[in-house]
């Protein structure tokens, strides 16, 4: 009789989750989904929660708070994944840079400009600010439904750089990008403290838990080519190639939004094992160029789910069918908007659960 040993049962086979197996390229029937950004402003039970907290930093670093707003769209949609809530921003606010969000403002950061300022930024301090939102990755683990997989994420050097020189949004990166053009060692050299910080900081997040990391590289768009090259590729590929040097298995998602053509470069080089594409790419394009070297996450405009109705279903069916010869995850092609119906997204849901190639 062969003896099985009851530790042994109780751990969690990853490997078997849906959204994991994904990665595989085992791909009979529906594809796993998850939704940028599902935890968020559109869900009234999230806007109670973000009431008690003094600020939205203070939301992102209370594990309590933190851990009861990841697993509330869970709650709501059969989801394969729980993505941590936090904020790309917590990485420069953790530098030491002053970071605040202001109602109906967004982020504002006390602007770096110069190499001296640069030289201010300390990574060796980075987890005491950090400490709690590891907190939260191992509690968001303990609870997890069964089957659902747990993605951590950061953002990518460049999109955090913008808002560490822009001192917030902006339009055109026009001072990041001539910062760059002007002086390319002395913006390099930010880049190179955000490289450090950020792989430190995604393995942190794997050994509390994660399973799967997204980089977010929300203005890689903004690039011309060569500087997409260097600014985009060349700081992912080697956080990248850290984060598997110390966690080989750990599945990583790539999202250099707006990339156009340069995806296949990007996927080419990296690394990454998936790539979320936005929804100005055609989903047969991705099939076509992307697929074959990693799995397709995306890509429905949010848009059409604020909308809903008879456009949402044949959106979400046209990207269903275009990469159903491979490996996919269904994804919005960028995070969901404020506005959006909660019922809106439980229809989605359901539509693409029963979806049948
Ligand atoms: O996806 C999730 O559910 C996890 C949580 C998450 C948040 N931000 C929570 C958040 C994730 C993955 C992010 C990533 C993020 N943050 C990105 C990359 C993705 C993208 O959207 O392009 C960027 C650029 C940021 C920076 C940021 N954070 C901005 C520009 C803003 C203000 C705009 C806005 O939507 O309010 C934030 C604030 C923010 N981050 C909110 C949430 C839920 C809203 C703040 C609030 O509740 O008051």
């Amino acid at each position: 009789m062969i003896e099985t040993n009851p530790v042994m049962l109780k751990t969690t086979d990853h490997t078997d989750k849906k959204l994991m197996r994904a990665f595989k390229g085992r791909t009979n029937g529906a594809p796993p989904l998850w939704f940028m950004r599902q935890a968020g402003r559109y869900l009234p039970e999230y806007r109670e929660v973000r009431k008690r907290a003094r600020d939205f930093l203070d939301l992102c670093y209370s594990p309590e708070m933190a851990i009861e707003v990841t697993l509330q769209p869970l709650r709501r949609f059969p989801l394969d994944a729980a993505i941590l809530f936090a904020d790309i921003l917590l990485i420069p606010h953790a530098l030491g840079q002053e970071v605040a969000f202001e109602e109906g403002r967004g982020p504002v950061l006390a602007p770096i400009r110069s190499l001296g300022e640069i030289e201010n930024l300390r990574v060796d301090g980075i987890d005491e600010r950090l400490e709690p939102v590891y907190e939260t990755v191992a509690g968001v683990v303990e609870a997890l439904p069964e089957g659902v997989a747990m993605i951590g994420f950061a953002g990518a050097p460049w999109t955090v750089a913008t808002y560490m020189v822009e001192g917030g949004g902006s339009a055109n990166h026009y001072h990041a990008k001539t910062w760059a053009y002007r002086n390319a060692g002395g913006f390099g050299r930010l880049i190179d403290i955000l490289v450090d910080a950020t792989s430190h900081y995604l393995v942190r997040q794997v050994e509390a838990g994660a399973e799967v990391l997204q980089i977010f590289d929300s203005w890689a768009g903004s690039l011309s080519a060569p500087w997409f090259q260097r600014l985009c590729i060349e700081p992912t590929r080697e956080i990248v190639r850290r984060v598997k040097a110390s966690h080989p298995g750990i599945m990583i998602i790539g999202f250099p939004r707006g990339a156009g053509p340069l995806y296949r470069d990007y996927v080419e080089q990296t690394g990454v094992d998936g790539i979320g594409v936005d929804y100005a790419i055609p989903a047969g394009w991705a099939a076509e160029n992307l697929q074959d070297r990693a799995l397709v996450q995306g890509n429905l405009d949010p848009v059409a789910l604020v909308e809903g109705g008879e456009n949402l279903f044949r959106d979400a069916g046209r990207i269903l069918k275009s990469l159903s010869g491979g490996p996919h995850i269904f994804n919005l092609g960028h995070g969901i908007l404020p506005d959006t119906p909660p019922g809106h997204v439980a229809e989605l849901c359901d539509f693409v659960r029963h979806w049948r190639p």
